[in-house]
């Protein structure tokens, strides 16, 4: 069988923020490929996490791609924040451009595209994947939220797995499938990882497994040999 490939991108909102220098250092000596950077407003999920100035000050110690996942009502004045910052690719929320937060996704998609960044767009559990139609052509990633964004260490909701099909059936139909990579976020650990896998993902975000075990390194190691 041809082994797929796939990346691990441990999700640090899991971590241990009075270390998280040490936390970034100890994933250079993985073979993770993103860091997993959850961006809360308390608006558009009900928590709150870290800004910009994290980023920045977590920047100088590692070449990793930071990939900024922006759960947040309004995505527009954030960009060049995050961007500033030294974000590789940022995922915005479809669900933000919603007439109460109203914003065109096109407009931000350019925004992100034009500073030479990956841009992703993210979906909740129950947001059907034929809203992302009109964007496909332009995007590089989708992040399928498999729990309820706002939370780390959530149970992971079975039926993403038949999402992740359908939108790597759709990515098909578009003929895109090479250039929009599928990431799934949330409750992902290493007994359905390969389950994601062969569903069609290309991205595992990870976070509270990663970080709250004795030996992340271990599970970082675990979840990149699981084929
Ligand atoms: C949830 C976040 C996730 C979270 C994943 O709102 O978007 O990225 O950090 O963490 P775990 O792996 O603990 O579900
Ligand atoms: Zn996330």
């Amino acid at each position: 069988m041809i082994k797929k490939e796939y990346l691990i991108a441990p999700s640090i909102l899991g971590a241990d923020f009075s270390k998280l220098k040490e936390e970034i250092l100890m994933l250079n000596e993985t073979k993770a490929q993103w860091v997993h950077l959850d961006i809360m407003d308390q608006q558009f999920v009900p928590n709150l996490s870290f800004g910009p100035a994290v980023v920045k000050s977590i920047r100088p110690h590692t070449d990793l791609f930071f990939d900024v996942h922006l759960m947040v009502s309004n995505p527009f004045d954030l960009i060049k924040p995050f961007i500033e910052a030294g974000a590789n690719g940022i995922s915005f929320h479809i669900e933000a451009s919603e007439p109460r937060f109203t914003f065109p996704p096109k407009i931000l998609i350019g925004q992100i595209k034009k500073a030479g960044l990956k841009c992703g767009i993210a979906l909740k559990p129950k947001t059907p994947i034929s809203v992302l139609k009109k964007y496909l052509t332009l995007i590089d990633y989708v992040t399928l939220m498999s729990v309820e964004p706002g939370f780390g260490g959530q149970r992971f909701i079975e039926s993403s797995l038949q999402k992740i099909q359908n939108l790597k059936s759709l990515l098909k139909e578009m003929n895109v499938e090479k250039q929009v990579r599928i990431q799934v976020d949330g409750g992902v650990i290493t007994n359905n990882a390969l389950h994601c896998i062969e569903s069609g993902a290309d991205i595992l975000v990870v976070g509270s497994e990663i970080f709250q075990s004795k030996n992340p390194k271990d599970v970082i190691d675990n979840l990149i040999s699981l084929q």
